[in-house]
């Protein structure tokens, strides 16, 4: 069997984490070298039960996207089949405090770490088959009124630093294909959600707040609307992209599945409540508006016909199905949450919630 080996950057994170877990399963010729900086969302424990033939295949590198000379080191030991970028700073709410880290890695890092790829990708001869897959989001495209998705053509306007700063990427990256010609292939997804995703970000903080009995906050009147994927549905799209998509395309991947902050943070109330055994509605007397979101987006929304056209994507999992394994997922995984970053998540809260009335 040839081995391919696959430079995966950002693997301790939750899709990095939950994709490199898919395709160890999957994969058996793919060998992965995971270069993470191991940031507050980076965790090693997402990846620390996999069976021992997967350990022998997931070579991990403490390492940062921005340092040139250790990608260039990779890159010469390795002689990578393909790059597959998560690496990134991903939460909207701290690139409005924090914005300069998010410029570091997500431009910054990810223009480096195209310089390292091309450079490796001319000395190999320019191989047609290598392929730079850079993992990126709906958010660039800015916000929707009530009606309409986001297709590959939808002009991008991004709305946040983080959003912006992922825009820019996205435009770097295919510049590198235009000018240079290498086989880049972009994928922008909605909101993901499911094992593994560190609690700063919606579904995961609520579950959390529900069990430590602590207030649960919306932001502004809790209209905003995502459209939500479970992660594994994204795992199998990025896999799919990568192996069959055609270089030089951008996908936009989606899960249909639309839904109010309000009717996501009710519906985690109910499941965990009964999980629970509490009486119905004793955790939604928890819920507390609190000031927006500065920049909100309003709703998003993805029309991902492109990619079920051309490579016979389709989510496997319906919502209702998959937040219930992931609530089960978080019930059964508390001390993830708290014997490992428990420090780090309360010294967040308390920073992103000052000055919002919760
Ligand atoms: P995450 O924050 O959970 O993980 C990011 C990972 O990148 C962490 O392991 C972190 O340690 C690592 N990292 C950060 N800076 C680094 C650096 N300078 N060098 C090396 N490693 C670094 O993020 P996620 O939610 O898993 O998102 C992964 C990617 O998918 C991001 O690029 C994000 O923009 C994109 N995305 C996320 C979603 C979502 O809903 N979470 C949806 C669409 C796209
Ligand atoms: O659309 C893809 C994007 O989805 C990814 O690119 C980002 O990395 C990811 O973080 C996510 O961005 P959002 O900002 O949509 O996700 P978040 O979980 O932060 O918020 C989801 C919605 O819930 C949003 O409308 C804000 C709201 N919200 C969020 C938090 C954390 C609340 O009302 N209360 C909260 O405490």
């Amino acid at each position: 069997m040839q081995m391919k080996n696959i430079l995966i950057t950002g693997g301790a994170g939750f899709i990095g984490a939950n994709f490199i877990r898919v395709v160890l399963a999957e994969c058996p010729q793919w060998r992965l070298v995971n270069l993470d900086a191991l940031t507050y969302a980076g965790n090693l424990a997402n990846l620390a039960d996999l069976p021992p033939e997967q350990q022998a295949r997931h070579h991990f590198v403490h390492g940062d996207i921005r340092d040139g000379a250790l990608l260039a080191r990779l890159f010469k030991e390795h002689a990578f089949a393909g790059v597959i970028h998560f690496a990134a700073e991903s939460h909207v709410d701290r690139s409005i405090t924090a914005p300069q880290a998010f410029v570091d890695t997500n431009v910054g890092g990810t223009c480096t770490l195209l310089q390292a790829a091309l450079a490796a990708w001319q000395e190999q001869g320019r191989p047609a088959a290598f392929r730079f897959h850079h993992v990126s989001t709906d958010e660039v495209y800015g916000s929707l009124g009530p009606t309409g998705a986001f297709s590959e053509d939808t002009p991008y306007d991004p709305s946040s630093p983080y959003s912006a700063s992922k825009a820019a990427s996205d435009h770097f990256v295919r510049a590198y294909g235009r000018t240079y010609g290498l086989p880049i292939l972009i994928t922008n997804c909605s909101n993901n959600y499911g094992p593994y995703q560190f609690p700063e970000k919606l579904i995961p903080l609520i579950i959390d707040n529900i069990l430590a009995g602590q207030a649960l906050p919306v932001y502004g009147d809790g209209s905003n609307v995502r459209d939500w994927l479970y992660v594994l549905d994204h795992c199998q799209a990025l896999r799919q992209v990568f192996e069959q998509g055609r270089p030089g395309e951008t996908y936009n991947i989606g899960g249909g599945a639309e839904r109010t902050t309000l009717e996501i943070v009710r519906e985690l109330c109910r499941i965990v409540d009964g999980r629970q055994g509490r009486a119905t509605g004793s955790s939604e007397k928890r819920i507390t508006f609190v000031s927006d979101r500065p920049g909100h987006d309003f709703r998003y929304a993805i029309d991902a016909s492109k990619i079920k056209r051309e490579l016979g994507w389709q989510p496997q999992h319906s919502f209702s199905t998959a937040l219930e394994a992931t609530v089960e997922w978080y019930l059964g995984h508390q001390p993830w949450v708290e014997g490992v970053k428990s420090g780090d998540y309360r010294q967040w809260l308390e920073l992103n919630y000052a000055g919002r009335n919760c």
